[in-house]
């Protein structure tokens, strides 16, 4: 109580008095073991809107122009999952691959005409965020003046072992060694230069953000590299830090929890994880050096820009509710409350596209779950080339229908 007096002394606004006086109501009212966590996530409400009137700059309106550039097996996925639901709650307009192709050109560099109804809609689209190969002058023929840059990195590490196993059989370097720790053991005498689809195998996020992932090591060309990605983005994810990323984005872009809460998804199955030895670890970071730069880069910048907005105690109450939220509605939503494997889905229609020998898990829902609650479940489970074809076919009705997107 001694807090909340104190509290309401530094921070005495009439609202917050009514809310005050609400929340005390709530003590009374409520006399389950729930008290005191309702009572908890309405303190923390009063304390965010307290501080948002002790910093103006704070009040905010939601940001709905948003460019996602979605880097390969960074969680990003479950990002673009956030984006789709985001877009369809404001009816917002997303650029969608042309002809529905699950990429915008990708590994070429994005070109607009990559975009469904470029010539239409010119640069009037909200949400991108589907792979593309990123190519600032072509964005932003696409993306209105004010949109929002934003991206997601994740330790190359641990990056490049998810890597070799999703893409094994499409990538030749990863093709012909026996496992994660052989190609590590010497990646020259299976990387060759000339071939194609080496992109996943050798400093892969690099060139998502549209340099090559060949350079070599040079100190001033990786400052001009980093620096002309923070000029162009308000920022970067880390993958590592999932949830206390999604808490700096809602809070950056204003959003609701709630618009940030999600199933993970393409998650691969335990089964499918190797193992690299602790030599290899270091190996990666020589093997990707350009990655290991980038990543070190925004890591660092990532954890100044959460200091700048919240200190760390807000942060991880924040995540705490995140957390307590998915597990509410996973267990709304969910047959089995949590992910299976591919071969458990029983709805075709639900199961994720499986690659190389990565075994990509999703879920079932519940059988009795009202319309609403279906519509809303439904969604967070939607595979990214399921739900891409959905919005597709309900952008454009007048083009060809299309049920998924191979
Ligand atoms: C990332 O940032 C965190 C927090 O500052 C730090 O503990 C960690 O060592 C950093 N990781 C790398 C690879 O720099
Ligand atoms: C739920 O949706 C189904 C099919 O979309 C419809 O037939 C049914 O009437 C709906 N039920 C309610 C209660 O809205």
């Amino acid at each position: 109580m001694k807090g909340i007096w104190r509290y309401f002394q530094q921070c005495s606004y009439l609202p917050l008095w009514l809310a005050g006086l609400t929340l005390i109501g709530s003590f009374y009212h409520y006399s389950t073991k729930d008290t005191n966590e309702l009572a908890e996530q309405q303190w923390l409400s009063v304390s965010m809107t307290c501080y948002r009137q002790k910093h103006p700059s704070k009040i905010c309106q939601p940001i709905t122009n948003v460019m996602f550039l979605k880097t390969h097996k960074t969680a990003s996925s479950t990002i673009l999952n956030i984006l789709y639901r985001f877009s369809e709650k404001h009816s917002l307009t997303v650029a969608l691959p042309y002809g529905n192709e699950p990429h915008l050109g990708y590994p070429r560099h994005f070109h607009a005409s990559y975009v469904e109804e470029f010539k239409t809609l010119g640069n009037k689209f909200n949400i991108m965020a589907n792979h593309l190969r990123f190519n600032w002058q072509q964005v932003r023929r696409i993306m209105p003046d004010n949109t929002f840059y934003f991206s997601i990195l994740r330790d190359p590490t641990l990056l490049l072992e998810s890597s070799y196993v999703y893409f094994k059989t499409f990538s030749p370097a990863f093709r012909n060694s026996k496992d994660i720790n052989e190609f590590l053991s010497s990646p020259w005498s299976y990387y060759n230069l000339a071939e194609k689809n080496n992109i996943y195998a050798k400093n892969n996020m690099w060139f998502d953000f549209g340099y090559d992932n060949n350079a070599e090591y040079d100190e001033r060309y990786i400052h001009f590299v980093l620096q002309n990605i923070q000029e162009i983005f308000h920022l970067i994810l880390i993958a590592d830090f999932f949830d206390e990323s999604m808490i700096l984005l809602k809070d950056i872009l204003c959003w609701d929890l709630d618009d940030v809460i999600y199933f993970k998804l393409n998650a691969r199955s335990q089964y499918s994880i190797q193992a690299l030895n602790p030599e290899n670890k270091e190996k990666v970071k020589e093997w990707c050096a350009l990655d290991w730069e980038l990543y070190k880069y925004f890591n660092n910048s990532f954890w100044i820009k959460i200091q700048e907005r919240m200190d760390l105690k807000t942060l991880y109450k924040e995540v705490d509710l995140l957390q307590k939220r998915q597990k509410e509605l996973m267990e709304t939503c969910l047959l089995e409350e949590t992910a299976i494997e591919h071969y458990q889905i029983k709805d075709e229609n639900m199961k994720p596209f499986q690659a190389g020998h990565a075994s990509i898990m999703g879920y079932n829902l519940r059988q009795d779950l009202d319309n609403k609650t279906l519509n809303i479940c439904k969604k967070m489970i939607m595979p990214e080339l399921q739900y891409t074809a959905h919005l597709y076919n309900s952008q454009f009705p007048f083009k060809k229908k299309k049920t998924t997107g191979k």
